[in-house]
C-alpha cells in the first residue's frame, strides 16, 4: 500500500514550513533536531491536522502552525524513544544519538519540543484558539510520557499484560499525538465542540489502528521498505499484540526459539533473525490486521455526517494506515 499523492503533496509544503523554523546556532544542535526529517517520515500527523481543518471548513494556512508543531513533537519523541530502545537506525539512517552523541540528541528532542510551542503560539487564530492548542497539545505531551513509560515498564516486567493493558499504553504513547492532530485541526476551524471532539475521536481510534499495524511491521517489516530493523521490539522484549500472540500461539521448540530472543539485550543477530522468522510463520499478520481494522471501522464512523474531498481523503488514510507495510 503506498502513500497517497495528497499525503505527498502536503509533506512537501510541511516540510518547508518545517526547514524555516529549525534554524539557529549552535548549527549542530539544530542539524540533530533535522536529522531524522531530513532524511525522510510520513507527515501523518500534519496531514491530520490540515484535513481536520479542512473537513470543517478552515483553510490550509490557519492549520500549518499547528501541523508543522505536532511533527516538531513527533520528532521529539522520536529522538528520545531511540535513546530509551537502543536503536541504532531510522529512516535507513544512524538514529540521533548514535550521529551526534547522546547530550546532543537529548538537547535536539528538547529544542523540537520547544520550538513547537513557539510555533503554536505564533498564529493568527483567537487568542482563545490559541490557549485551547496550546492546552491540548501540553495534555497529549503528558500522556506520550505516561505511555512511554507504560511501554518501557511493561517490557521490564516479566508479567505479560492484557490486550486491553496494551491498548492504554498505545492509546498514550501514540494515539495521543494523532488525536490532538484532529481536534487541533478542528479548532483552526471551528470552536464547535462536537466536531472537536468527532475529530479528536477519529485521530485516537486512527492512531491505535496505526500503532497495532507498526507492531506487526516491527516483527514482519522488510527493513529495506520501512528503513529500520526487525527484530528489535522482540530483543527489547516489548509487549506488543503481535509479540504477545505470538507467544500464546508458538508451541514447543518454535516457542523456546522466541523467548530466548524474548527481552534478551545480548542475542545473536542470528538467533534474533530465527525468532523473527518463527513469528513470521505462526500467521498472525491476519490477526493482528483483524484488530487494527477494528480501530479503522470506530474511527470511520466518527465522521459519518461529514462530506467532501478532506473527508475522503481521511478516510483513505484509514485504509493505508490498516494495510500499510512501511
Ligand atoms: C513512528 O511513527 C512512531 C510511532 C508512533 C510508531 P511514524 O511511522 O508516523 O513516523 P515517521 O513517518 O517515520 O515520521
Ligand atoms: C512509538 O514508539 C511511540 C513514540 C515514539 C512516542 P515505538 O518505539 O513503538 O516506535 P518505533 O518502532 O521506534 O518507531
Ligand atoms: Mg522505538
Ligand atoms: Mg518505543
Amino acid at each position: 500500500m503506498q502513500k497517497t499523492k495528497q499525503i505527498e503533496k502536503n509533506a512537501k509544503i510541511v516540510n518547508k514550513f518545517l526547514k524555516s523554523k529549525l534554524k539557529g546556532n549552535p548549527k549542530k544542535l539544530y542539524d540533530a533536531a533535522g536529522h531524522l526529517i531530513i532524511h525522510g517520515g510520513k507527515r501523518l500527523r500534519p496531514y491530520m491536522v490540515i484535513r481536520s481543518c479542512q473537513i470543517l471548513g478552515g483553510k490550509v494556512s490557519d492549520a500549518m502552525p499547528a501541523a508543522s508543531a505536532v511533527e516538531m513533537v513527533h520528532n521529539f519523541t522520536l529522538v528520545h524513544d531511540d535513546i530509551m530502545d537502543n536503536d541504532e537506525m531510522r529512516h535507513g539512517v544512524p538514529t540521533t544519538h548514535r550521529k551526534y552523541g547522546m547530550p546532543i540528541a537529548i538537547l535536539a528532542g528538547d529544542v523540537l519540543f520547544s520550538k513547537a510551542y513557539q510555533v503554536i503560539s505564533d498564529t493568527k487564530l483567537s487568542p482563545t484558539a490559541t490557549t485551547h492548542i496550546i492546552s491540548r497539545l501540553a495534555k497529549a505531551c503528558v500522556d506520550v510520557c505516561e505511555g512511554q513509560l507504560l511501554d518501557v515498564k511493561m517490557a521490564e516486567e516479566k508479567k505479560i499484560p492484557t490486550q486491553s493493558q496494551y491498548i492504554t499504553m498505545i492509546g498514550k504513547k501514540t494515539a495521543a499525538l494523532f488525536d490532538v492532530s484532529c481536534s487541533m485541526g478542528a479548532i483552526c476551524a471551528t470552536s464547535k465542540d462536537k466536531d472537536i471532539s468527532n475529530l479528536s475521536s477519529f485521530g485516537r481510534n486512527l492512531g491505535i489502528a496505526f500503532q497495532i499495524t507498526d507492531d506487526l511491521i516491527g516483527v514482519m517489516g522488510d527493513p529495506k521498505i520501512t528503513k529500520k530493523p526487525v527484530g528489535n521490539d522482540l530483543r527489547e522484549g516489548k509487549k506488543s499484540l503481535p509479540i504477545l500472540m505470538a507467544i500464546k500461539l508458538a508451541k514447543g521448540k518454535d516457542k523456546k526459539i522466541i523467548l530466548k530472543a524474548f527481552g534478551n539485550s545480548k542475542i545473536s543477530r542470528n538467533d534474533l533473525s530465527k525468532a523473527v522468522e518463527v513469528i513470521r510463520s505462526l500467521g498472525i499478520e491476519e490477526s493482528v490486521r483483524k484488530q487494527a481494522l477494528k480501530y479503522a471501522e470506530k474511527a470511520e464512523k466518527s465522521l459519518s455526517k461529514y462530506s467532501g474531498s478532506a473527508k475522503n481523503e481521511l478516510i483513505a488514510l484509514l485504509d493505508f494506515v490498516v494495510k500499510r507495510s512501511v
